[in-house]
């Protein structure tokens, strides 16, 4: 037989030899949840080996974390107090920004901290943006998130991540950063952020679910992969240095177009409900959880993703997966 695929596949070697996508932990960002206070240390129970962690505990993760080679991380901030604006959001003192500051102190480059620049977990409402008769306010929610950005790089932010998906949210940070003197803080969007029911175990983690009704009026309808397109490249026009596509498993054909359409690179939000099935499904002795976790790994960079956001990058690194 002239062809046989399988002489490449004989042995561990040679499978090493023709292996097409390879994993680096270069390409990992891990999502850190920063509360008030000190000495805390939360176990997130929707989220298996995930924690709340008040700013001196977060350091000392982030510590071990480096030893490992993660040295990459986004901050959300939880437990700020609530309201109709948000003002806690973008406030120059929030835990956000006094968490970047004590991380840079401590870590300086050694360390590359992405925020997530979002009000839901900031109002009272639970929404992702400023509420007038039951309608997020697109203009208006925007000017926050400009804003908020801003506190998050005046504090040391390497880069921004808004999650919010307003239109026009892009080039308003872009243009706020720069008008201040921030011209060096990139931005990674959310481009293409589905409405989605795999965010489940985030909302406890976050504390941010909608009050009242759901997030379809702003974030992305899953039937839609050609406005994905459209969304992801206005993000690139206006000036996202790098374009996030979240979920990841059940959007790997919009990983790949996406990686086909644009110069840009593609990054993946492996989201809260995705770790949370296969922790739970490895709880139960279902699946080996290390075969799973590095198969879909792989599945993200064979689709075009060469950054990866996971809360399992943990795992993979200290218990030497990759
Ligand atoms: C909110 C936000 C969500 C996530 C990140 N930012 C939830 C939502 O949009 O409802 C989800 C992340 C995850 O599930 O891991 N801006
Ligand atoms: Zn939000």
């Amino acid at each position: 037989m002239l062809n046989r695929p399988r002489r490449l596949r004989k042995n561990p070697l040679v499978r090493e030899m023709v292996a097409e996508t390879r994993l680096s932990k270069d390409m990992f960002i891990y999502p850190h949840f920063v509360v008030p206070g000190s000495g805390v240390s939360n176990p997130i129970a929707a989220m298996p080996g995930v924690s709340h962690f008040s700013i001196d505990n977060l350091i000392k993760d982030v510590e071990a974390g480096l030893k490992l080679g993660l040295n990459k991380i986004m901050l959300f901030g939880v437990g700020e107090e609530k309201s109709e604006d948000a003002h806690t959001a973008y406030a120059d003192n929030s835990l956000v920004v006094n968490a970047v500051k004590e991380l840079k102190k401590a870590f300086a480059d050694d360390l590359y901290v992405v925020t997530d620049v979002c009000v839901c977990s900031y109002t009272t409402h639970g929404h992702c943006g400023i509420l007038h008769d039951d309608y997020v306010q697109n203009d208006q929610t925007v000017e926050v998130i400009a804003k908020m950005a801003l506190a998050h790089a005046n504090a040391g932010a390497d880069m921004l991540a808004p999650s919010d998906m307003m239109d026009g949210r892009i080039q308003a940070i872009r243009e706020l950063l720069d008008q201040n003197g921030q011209v060096n803080t990139a931005i990674m969007s959310h481009a293409t952020k589905f409405a989605s029911s795999y965010y489940g175990p985030f909302r406890e983690a976050a504390d941010c679910a909608p009050g009242k009704g759901d997030r379809k009026a702003y974030q992305m309808d899953f039937r839609n992969p050609t406005e994905a397109i459209r969304e992801a490249l206005l993000d690139a026009e206006q000036g996202a240095d790098v374009l996030m596509v979240k979920p990841g498993l059940a959007y790997l054909d919009i990983i790949s177009k996406l990686k086909q359409n644009t110069n840009t690179p593609v990054a993946v939000y492996n989201v809260s409900g995705e770790y949370s099935m296969v922790k739970a499904a490895a709880e139960k002795g279902w699946i080996d959880e290390q075969k799973v976790v590095m198969e879909t790994m792989h599945a993200f960079a064979r689709a075009g993703a060469s950054i990866i956001t996971t809360y399992h990058i943990k795992d993979i690194l200290t218990k030497n997966w990759m």
